[in-house]
């Protein structure tokens, strides 16, 4: 890895044995995009780029060189009033009432390791080593702002991030009416877009398109990354599939509202951007004032989505999720909600704990409903007081119930909100978000607190530091259960009041980084009515989140597989739930059901207390596997084999790093009448070990396991599935 100046050329490389990327400064000036892709040679990189020599409609800033416009120049980061007629990356509004600027090369430096990103959830290095940053300054001289491109690429995975620093230097207030992380110019628009989207309970479902001339954009303006739309796209070329295709991937730190555009040009270039979104957003920035934005973090492959998966994957589990359980294997959970939902109390909670105990279970975690007068969802949120009514001898005696059976113990909070019906509402009813004067419009009947407020975090990080302190909890589920409206802080001057959403995030944040690192042995996993924050931001304190509210074992096919274009299994809750399912009604066997949670971090979600002798036998099974199988799943690397999104046949298979073990997972939805015979080529294996399989007899060569494949039979009506495990036979 290494990030190298040429100065004649003005050229700068940024390579590891993955990938290029090269910029070129322009006239000593404007930095322009060179190259993005497979490794390449320096030598004269700068004539790749092609000019369109000046035509009508084009104006030329650079009087002395008529080939230059910004509108046909790849750019590193774009703006808008100086000749580029495209999306731009950032605009500045002065106080003349102009949004003109021009940013200007002014210096750069090129140093090991990777900078923290000030109150921003961001990847980083253990070892200086481990990746080298590029700075480049620009400036606009003549009002004074200092904007800083931060480019580091790693040596060991295929990726660059990106982010942005403005700094005002000026005597003037500036208001920034946009600050992307990136922007990338590509030579051609010959691709396609592939996003995440969907909605609650249908989350992250792939959805590929052309790009054409014009725009594609996914963003989100609920305050929240969404179910609706991940932040993340990727441009994928038109022959790219699982392995094979350059792929170039986009994904930002960020759990709050962004953009993504994807836009092809007059003359067939693309350019793809993503930040913050610019929609509803302003910042003013006073003289000596700065602003950072996210980071987006830049993947190429040039070997298809599954390799492109495979970077993310590694690069999240390692260097964006931290702590204690970064690399410890996850519990295997049982949590009550949809056993109870409100409705229990302290004999059933301890019920349902001990036949977790017996079937082995390792934690409980206690939902809704414990705080507060919570019989439902109309009431309590911020009165973190236990409910006497429910567990009269309080949280302490349950969790030391639990703990006495031998299981940790797990509790819910739902931190950002407040109910209308609540002691801290009509003490502070100042506290939420709002809008003077106008209706404040509630979801499930909440409202969400003012986290842009500084003594808002500071009260609710006191009484959840109080609850955690009261008693061994080991496991918090982080929920967040609607999307903002009537976005305002009363304690913001008008001023400022469109800086609310993302000052929200920087508040949640500085809470979320208080309260792990006071309590790093407890394991916090992140929810948003299942995954509407299913994002790297959030990773970055919580190395798990619950998936999805749906527990369907069939809806759950293409929601791991959605998810797991970015994110590693070791991120996402998976949980057995009852049947008929509670969100869409469907009847599954408990294997299936199993199969599909196992490949996730384990866990139940249903009333084991009523299980049959037979039933407990099966779930005691699937827990002893689980628990054989935990470090190959959480940490081995995904190959996707069939797509729930293009058949009825589903398939993936973890391998472990050194390939000597491996799990396959193939579900099928509908059983077909005398159906075509099956064979399921595996993928990562080491084509030279000989592999056992376990419950079929013999050695099974990896070669042939990958070019012959593995026999799919046996399997009989709707909704099955099979798990098979590999182990490499001991060498002779
Ligand atoms: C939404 C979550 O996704 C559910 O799992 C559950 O915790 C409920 N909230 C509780 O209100």
């Amino acid at each position: 890895m290494s990030i190298s100046f040429e100065a004649t050329q003005g050229l700068f490389h940024l390579q590891n044995k993955h990938m290029s990327y090269v910029i070129q400064l322009i006239h000593n000036a404007y930095p322009a995009h060179v190259y993005w892709g497979r490794p390449i040679r320096s030598g004269q990189l700068g004539s790749i780029i092609q000019y369109r020599e000046r035509c009508s409609f084009h104006p030329n800033p650079v009087v002395e060189d008529r080939k230059i416009t910004f509108d046909t120049m790849p750019q590193e980061y774009p703006a808008y009033g100086t000749s580029d007629y495209r999306e731009p990356a950032y605009q500045v509004a002065l106080t003349n009432g102009s949004t003109i600027t021009e940013l200007v090369y002014e210096n750069h430096r090129i140093y090991q390791g990777k900078p923290v990103l000030e109150g921003l959830p961001a990847t980083y290095v253990e070892q200086e080593e481990e990746a080298e940053t590029l700075e480049l300054a620009l400036i606009d001289k003549l009002i004074g702002l200092r904007v800083f491109l931060s480019y580091t690429i790693f040596k060991d995975h295929a990726a660059i991030t990106r982010s942005v620093r403005f700094v005002n230097e000026g005597n003037a207030d500036l208001k920034l009416l946009r600050a992307y992380s990136t922007s990338v110019d590509f030579s051609h628009g010959d691709y396609d877009l592939l996003q995440l989207s969907g909605a609650w309970v249908r989350e992250r479902e792939m959805v590929r398109r052309p790009l054409a001339p014009g725009k594609l954009s996914v963003e989100s303006s609920r305050g929240a990354s969404s179910h609706q739309h991940n932040p993340f796209v990727a441009l994928l070329s038109k022959d790219a599939g699982e392995d094979h295709g350059d792929v170039y991937g986009f994904s930002l730190v960020y759990s709050g509202n962004f953009a993504a555009h994807a836009e092809v040009g007059p003359y067939g270039t693309a350019r793809v951007s993503m930040g913050i979104n610019s929609f509803d957003f302003n910042w003013l920035l006073e003289p000596g004032q700065h602003f950072q934005t996210p980071e987006a973090v830049m993947v190429y492959s040039s070997e298809g989505l599954g390799n492109m998966s495979r970077t993310y994957h590694r690069l999240y589990r390692t260097r964006l999720c931290r702590g204690e359980f970064r690399d410890r294997t996850r519990p295997v959970l049982v949590n009550n909600w949809e056993a109870t939902y409100f409705q229990f109390n302290a004999e059933k909670i301890e019920s349902i704990a001990s036949a977790g105990k017996e079937l082995g279970i390792e934690l409980f975690v206690l939902d809704d409903g414990w705080f507060g007068k919570r019989d439902s969802d109309n009431s309590s949120l911020g009165d973190w007081v236990v409910d006497k009514a429910k567990l009269p001898n309080g949280l302490e005696d349950l969790v030391a119930r639990v703990n006495g059976m031998g299981l940790e113990f797990g509790l819910w909070f739902e931190p950002e909100m407040v109910s209308p019906n609540s002691d801290l509402y009509r003490k502070h009813p100042d506290w939420c978000l709002h809008v003077p004067d106008r209706r404040r419009t509630e979801g499930r009947q909440q409202l969400i607190l003012d986290f842009s407020r500084a003594d808002v975090c500071e009260e609710i990080t006191m009484m959840i530091r109080n609850i955690l302190k009261s008693a061994p909890i080991t496991y918090i589920k982080w929920d967040m259960n609607r999307n903002m409206t009537e976005i305002g802080s009363a304690a913001l001057p008008p001023e400022r009041q469109r800086e609310t959403a993302h000052r929200y995030m920087l508040g949640l944040y500085g809470v979320l980084e208080t309260l792990t690192a006071e309590f790093p042995h407890i394991l916090f996993e992140s929810c948003s009515g299942g995954g509407g924050r299913f994002d790297p931001g959030m990773l970055y304190y919580m190395p798990q989140t619950w998936t999805s509210d749906n527990s369907d074992a069939i809806s759950r096919l293409k929601i791991q597989y959605g998810t797991s274009i970015v994110y590693p299994i070791s991120t996402m809750g998976a949980h057995v739930s009852a049947v008929p399912n509670h969100q869409v009604h469907r009847d599954t066997s408990l294997e299936m059901r199993g199969n599909v949670a196992m490949s996730g971090n384990f866990g139940y979600e249903l009333d084991l207390t009523v299980f049959s002798d037979e039933e407990k036998e099966i779930v005691k099974k699937q827990i002893a596997d689980y628990k054989q199988i935990r470090p190959l799943v959480q940490f081995g690397d995904m190959y996707r084999l069939l797509s729930p999104f293009e058949g009825n046949e589903t398939a993936w298979m973890i391998v472990s790093e050194d390939k000597t073990q491996a799990m396959v997972a193939y579900f099928r939805v509908l059983a077909i009448p005398n159906d075509a015979i099956k064979t399921l080529r595996l993928k990562g294996l080491n084509p030279d070990f000989d592999y056992q399989v376990a419950g079929l007899q013999g050695e099974f060569p990896g070669d042939h396991l990958l070019y012959v494949g593995l026999p799919v039979a046996g399997l009989h009506g709707d909704f099955q599935s099979k798990i098979w495990l590999l182990e490499r036979s001991s060498a002779e």
